[in-house]
């Protein structure tokens, strides 16, 4: 969301987390999609606004770059051109020192929680070395009583401190991750799919705890999923990436009540529908989200599988434009604001 004041306790413009602007990241020797000899981009010049305590939600199918803009806002992927700004302030690419400071600002937890763990450590352990490697030499005992706050925070009973991942739930490991991923107190924890692996009754669960986290240290989110029924229960803004663009964003209702994108709508639609007979009728994948269905060059990666496509969508990209307030389209033909 951007303009005017706005959000969770009046958060304002000037308040702003960070600030990405015109994203490219390639991948070394990555396929190109029919273009001979010219890798694409896994993003290709994205935007991004997350203020402070604010929660945004990325969606978007396997492979259309939302790893990598998280590993991007991380410092983990080295981006060819684009700028990152923390609370107003540039990242320099390649500085470690802004790197370093970046990584006690901005805080990842993973899919699979068994694989962010290290396996030899004890839960207590794992966010112990997070909590002194994020804020220098800890005496013990201070040390000690952190990690405990830490994993009473995220629910996890203290006679489960001393056990190994193996030990554990997948629920159980995530709330550690958690633990050791918020314990020095990050202004922003991206969740890549962090909830994706887990039973349903247990994605519920950790959903609430970070939604509790954000609202309890005004830590911002950046979720990224593709479940939108999660989306729409956390973040109040999101943002839809196809083919390594943003092509729709705006505040939650917008994109739910009226979405402006073939696609966002296309995935809206696909969303399990509570009705039986309903979700029977469209069981099947519709053409809007066959991802075999391969982006042809020039013009609008998402055309072969538009409905709505036109001669111009083969002649220009279209451009990210405002169509109300805080809510932005890239379509030469998009819908109505009635759907
Ligand atoms: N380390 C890598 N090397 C080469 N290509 C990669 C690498 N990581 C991701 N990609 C490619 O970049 C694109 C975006 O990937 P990713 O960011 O992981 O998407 P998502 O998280 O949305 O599934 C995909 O086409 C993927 O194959
Ligand atoms: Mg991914």
């Amino acid at each position: 969301m951007r303009g005017a004041a706005h959000g969770r306790g009046g958060v304002s413009v000037s308040e702003r987390l960070l600030q990405v602007r015109d994203l490219r990241v390639t991948y070394p020797g990555r396929a190109g999609w029919g273009r001979s000899g010219h890798a694409n981009p896994a993003l290709a010049g994205v935007d991004l606004d997350v203020e402070s305590g604010g929660s945004v939600g990325i969606v978007g199918e396997s492979g259309c770059g939302k790893s990598t803009l998280a590993r991007a806002i991380l410092g983990l992927v080295a981006p060819q051109s684009g700028s990152i700004a923390w609370r107003g302030v540039p990242v320099p690419r390649g500085d470690g020192s802004a790197l370093r400071r970046l990584r006690r600002e901005a805080q990842i937890v993973f899919q699979d929680p068994f694989g962010s763990l290290d396996p030899r450590m004890t839960l207590a352990d794992s966010v112990a070395e997070a909590l002194v490697a994020l804020e220098g030499p800890t005496p013990r005992a201070r040390v000690v009583a952190r990690v405990a706050a830490s994993l009473a925070e995220v629910g996890l009973d203290p006679s489960l401190a001393s056990r190994y991942p193996h030990e554990v739930s997948g629920g159980q490991c995530q709330r550690a991750a958690i633990a050791r991923a918020t314990i020095a107190r990050p202004g922003l924890l991206v969740c890549d799919e962090a909830v994706s692996a887990l039973d349903v009754s247990v994605q519920a669960q950790i959903v609430n705890l970070l939604a509790d986290l954000s609202r309890r240290h005004g830590m911002a989110l950046v979720f990224i999923s593709h479940n939108l029924a999660v989306v729409r229960h956390l973040c109040d803004e999101v943002v839809v990436l196809y083919c390594g663009r943003v092509v729709e964003r705006g505040p939650r209702e917008a994109i739910f009540a009226s979405p402006r994108h073939p696609y966002t709508r296309a995935l809206l639609d696909a969303v399990p529908a509570p009705d039986p007979v309903v979700a029977r009728r469209s069981s099947a994948v519709p053409a809007a989200l066959d991802a075999s269905v391969r982006p042809a060059p020039g013009g609008c990666d998402y055309r072969p599988r538009c409905p709505r496509a036109g001669p111009e969508c083969a002649a220009r990209i279209p451009a990210l434009a405002t169509t109300g307030t805080g809510h932005a389209v890239a379509c030469h033909h998009p819908l109505s604001t009635a759907g």
